[in-house]
């Protein structure tokens, strides 16, 4: 079994799972029994001054089977008394003295930072987490994502954490905001020792239809909350990347936004994170979850022949900007015949949704080729019917064909197949050398035939 340990700037995990600051790090009683199922560490939920909560406060976004692939709240920091929580933090620690216990932070004033971490480390937690990211509730009185929305005093709170603490300061970024470089190198500048994203994006749920009343209802009314879950783990790995390979930013990040896997995590920390955080799995599937977590992530890593350390930041140099990326390079689509079922779906996703160029042989193609400069004449429509009959079945299925001249690689009709490997994307050989934009933007050949000054 691979070793899993991570020293995250100093703080030290028998794994990378931490949850998340959320309600599966409400209190002691939770933390425990995450830690026994085999958690490596927890972020507790955000502690500051006494707030009060609603009801109701989550919602959720279901897509056709599958429930609850994005996850809304309009929950705000603890409600539990201050001095309860750091009891419990020094309880977790002293049965778990090996595993990472990080308080999350949110105040307002440089005496209540000041005040707050002192009493955290005193309760032994092993580091601090600057919550600077909850765009709900907390925003509006001046902390949360109103702080991470504004780098100059975003630097002047991490500084005044520096100040104060004497553990590692993390600070948690908002996704609200252009571009995630600019609050990350802000936290750098403020000495954090490591950052942790994403906190929730801005999100209106849904509409009650029958009330007309935004979702979760509170009454009447509804707010805005904050979106996470498997939904936004495209947004969280992509600022995750951005922060990976930004030079200004040469410090620890522990990644977060919809990882229920451990293929999940294993993409985040490829893209440069040394921990992983999880909420919203946790809250639907348990903390059981965390066996299939560390077991596919050893497993992973056993069957590559890699330690943790090399697969950390192993995909962000893959990781471009679109103009150096070759325009030569190209790939176009193959149907396995002995796979395909006949389902027609990759023939209507590439005539209304990509370029016209699969072909069925149940009838002429649906392509309109009666315009002058179409260019695409059907050059498949004469090419003999392809049938495919599995031994022993009766009926020939429908197997569509690809005109490989036209396709441009796209990817779609792959993607909207229902049959794993059925249609795989080959990569066509080609002589012309590698060349991306910048370089023909460096040799004045920007013009592409067709254009408007022609
Ligand atoms: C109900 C709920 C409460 C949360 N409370 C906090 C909080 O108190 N402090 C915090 O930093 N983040 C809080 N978060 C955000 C999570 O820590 C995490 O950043 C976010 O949910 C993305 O991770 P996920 O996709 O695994 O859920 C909360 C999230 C949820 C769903
Ligand atoms: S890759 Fe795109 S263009 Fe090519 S056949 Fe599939 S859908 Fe059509
Ligand atoms: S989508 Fe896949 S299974 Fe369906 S017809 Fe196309 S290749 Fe065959």
């Amino acid at each position: 079994m691979a070793d899993l340990s991570v020293d995250f700037c100093g703080i030290k995990s028998p794994n990378p799972f931490w949850l998340a600051s959320a309600p599966p790090a409400n209190g002691a009683e939770q933390v425990l029994r995450a830690f026994d199922a085999g958690w490596g560490g927890a972020v507790w939920k955000t502690l500051g001054n006494p707030i009060v909560n609603v009801s109701s406060r989550f919602g959720a976004v279901d897509y056709g089977l599958s429930k609850v692939i994005g996850f809304n709240n309009i929950e705000l920091i603890t409600d539990r008394p201050l001095e309860t929580n750091l009891k419990e933090i020094q309880a977790v620690k002293k049965r778990f003295p090996k595993h990472a216990v990080i308080a999350s932070l949110m105040v307002e004033t440089r005496a209540e930072w000041k005040e707050l971490i002192k009493r955290c480390e005193d309760s032994g937690a092993d580091g601090l987490e600057l919550n600077f990211g909850c765009p709900h509730g907390m925003c509006e009185r001046g902390m949360g994502s109103s702080v991470g929305q504004e780098p100059a005093v975003l630097t002047e709170i991490t500084s005044w954490a520096k100040e104060f603490a004497t553990t590692p300061v993390l600070v948690k970024l908002t996704p609200n905001i252009g571009d995630i470089t600019e609050p990350g190198a802000a936290a750098v500048a403020g000495r954090a020792d490591g950052l942790s994203l994403i906190n929730t994006i801005k999100s209106l749920v849904g509409v009650d239809l029958e009330r007309l009343v935004p979702v979760p209802r509170v009454g009447p009314w509804s707010t805005n909350g904050g979106y996470c879950g498997p939904a936004v783990k495209p947004i969280a790995l992509h600022m995750v990347a951005a922060l990976a390979r930004d030079p200004r930013v040469k410090i620890p990040i522990s990644g977060i936004g919809g990882i229920s896997t451990w293929r999940d995590a294993a993409e985040f920390i490829a893209l440069g994170s040394t921990s992983v955080q999880v909420c919203t799995a946790v809250m639907v599937h348990g903390y059981k979850i965390i066996e299939d977590l560390c077991e596919g992530l050893s497993n992973f890593l056993d069957e590559r022949g890699m330690t943790l350390a090399q697969l950390r930041g192993s995909a962000v140099g893959n990781y471009r900007e679109w103009g150096e990326l070759d325009l030569n390079y190209k790939v176009v689509a193959k149907i396995d015949p002995k796979l395909c079922i006949g389902c027609q779906k990759c023939y209507t996703a590439c005539l209304d949704g990509a370029h016209q160029c699969i072909h069925t042989n149940a009838g002429p193609c649906r392509a309109w080729h009666g315009a002058p400069d179409h260019g695409r004449a059907p050059r498949l429509e004469a090419s003999p019917a392809v049938l495919h009959t599995a031994p022993g079945e009766p009926a020939a299925l429908r197997v569509p064909v690809v005109d490989e001249h036209e396709c441009i690689g796209c990817n779609l009709c792959a993607l909207v197949c229902p049959v794993d490997g059925c249609i795989t994307m080959a990569e066509v050989p080609h002589e012309g050398g590698t060349e991306c934009w910048n370089d023909r933007v460096a040799a004045g050949r920007t013009k592409v035939p067709g254009g408007l000054w022609e």
